[in-house]
């Protein structure tokens, strides 16, 4: 059962194969889906600074009945972090609203703030203080593993030049109709674990024909199908949800995609439009105030 498979990072800690994911799920109702989700055998959570919903997340996690290593908890440093003193209090603000003793994997949510987002300053030194922050926490105990998110070859290799602990993982945008392939061969080069964020393409691939017949064909649903493609990548996809009945349907995924299935996934037409979502930076889209607010009046509501 997927639930129960797990990777090894570069430092030897094991991480639950899938995640659930928690952006856009709000502080209050995410209590309830962190605890329904490990009713259902979820063991791996993903939220960030970004999402403010780490109270909602910890609160989950410390009422969900779960001893606290029994569960993996990952979160992000803000994008707009980029010097040593913000993150190292900004590392300390999560484990406060948390409410845990330890975050699992800490990540640097992007190379550049949101407004910049890979533009081309690759903002090389104040990624170098973050990680370093980071890599202090990792010493101390207060962080399990370390890693990277959005982060492209240049952005890898400067952490590289003067790092003292190597990144474990990096999270991107990774789905069927989106797949960086020669990023996630540069990052398993190097030992690098690659974590498939929207790995149902934030919902739109359910509206393409090409992979909702595809999902027909074996008799699962279009989300099943989007897991798979990424777990048979060697990927580590973290579909979000808060609904407890897509929640089983998403671990349902025992199943083998074939090979030929697989290359025409993989060569589908790539997805341009992410719908109400195209906005966010992470999906090609420019964050002006306008935009950054609308993302945040969304999150609130939940
Ligand atoms: N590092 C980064 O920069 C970054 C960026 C984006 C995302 N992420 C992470 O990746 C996670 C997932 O990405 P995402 O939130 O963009 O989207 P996603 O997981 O690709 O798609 C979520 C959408 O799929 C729907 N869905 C999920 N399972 C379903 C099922 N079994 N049946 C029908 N619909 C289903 C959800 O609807 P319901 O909610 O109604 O179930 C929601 O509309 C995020 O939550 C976050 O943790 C990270």
């Amino acid at each position: 059962m997927i639930l129960e498979e797990k990777y090894t990072l570069s430092n030897g800690i094991e991480i639950p194969k899938m995640g659930l994911g928690t952006w856009f799920i709000s502080n209050k109702n995410v209590v309830n889906a962190v605890q329904e989700a490990t009713k259902i055998g979820y063991r791996h959570i993903d939220t960030a600074q970004a999402y403010r919903n780490e109270k909602g997340v910890g609160e989950g996690v410390r009422s969900c009945g779960l001893k606290r290593e029994e569960l993996f908890v990952t979160t992000k440093l803000d994008a707009g972090v980029k010097s040593y003193k913000k993150a190292v209090s900004s590392i300390d603000k999560s484990l406060k609203k948390l409410g845990i003793d330890y975050i699992d994997m800490m990540i640097i949510h992007s190379p550049q703030p949101w407004t910049k987002f890979h533009g081309d300053d690759h903002y090389f030194e104040g990624n170098r203080e973050a990680w370093r922050a980071l890599e202090e926490a990792y010493k101390a105990g207060k962080i399990r593993a370390i890693g990277l998110s959005n982060f492209l070859k240049p952005d890898i290799d400067n952490i590289f030049e003067s790092c003292t602990v190597k990144p474990m993982v990096n999270q991107i945008l990774a789905h069927i109709g989106n797949t960086p392939h020669d990023l996630i061969d540069y990052c398993s080069d190097n030992e690098i674990l690659v974590e498939a964020y929207s790995p149902i393409a934030h919902g739109e691939l359910m509206k393409k024909a090409e992979v909702r017949n595809m999902a027909e064909k074996y008799g699962i649903s279009v989300p099943q199908l989007s897991i798979r493609y990424c777990l048979q990548l060697g990927l580590l996809p973290l579909p979000k949800t808060a609904n407890p009945e897509h929640m089983k349907n998403n671990m349902g995924v025992d199943f083998v995609i074939s090979k030929e299935d697989m290359e025409t996934l993989k060569n589908i037409e790539p997805l341009k439009d992410y719908g109400d979502a195209s906005m966010m930076p992470v999906f090609g889209g420019k964050m002006n105030l306008k935009s950054l607010f609308k993302m945040v009046a969304k999150q609130i509501k939940g």
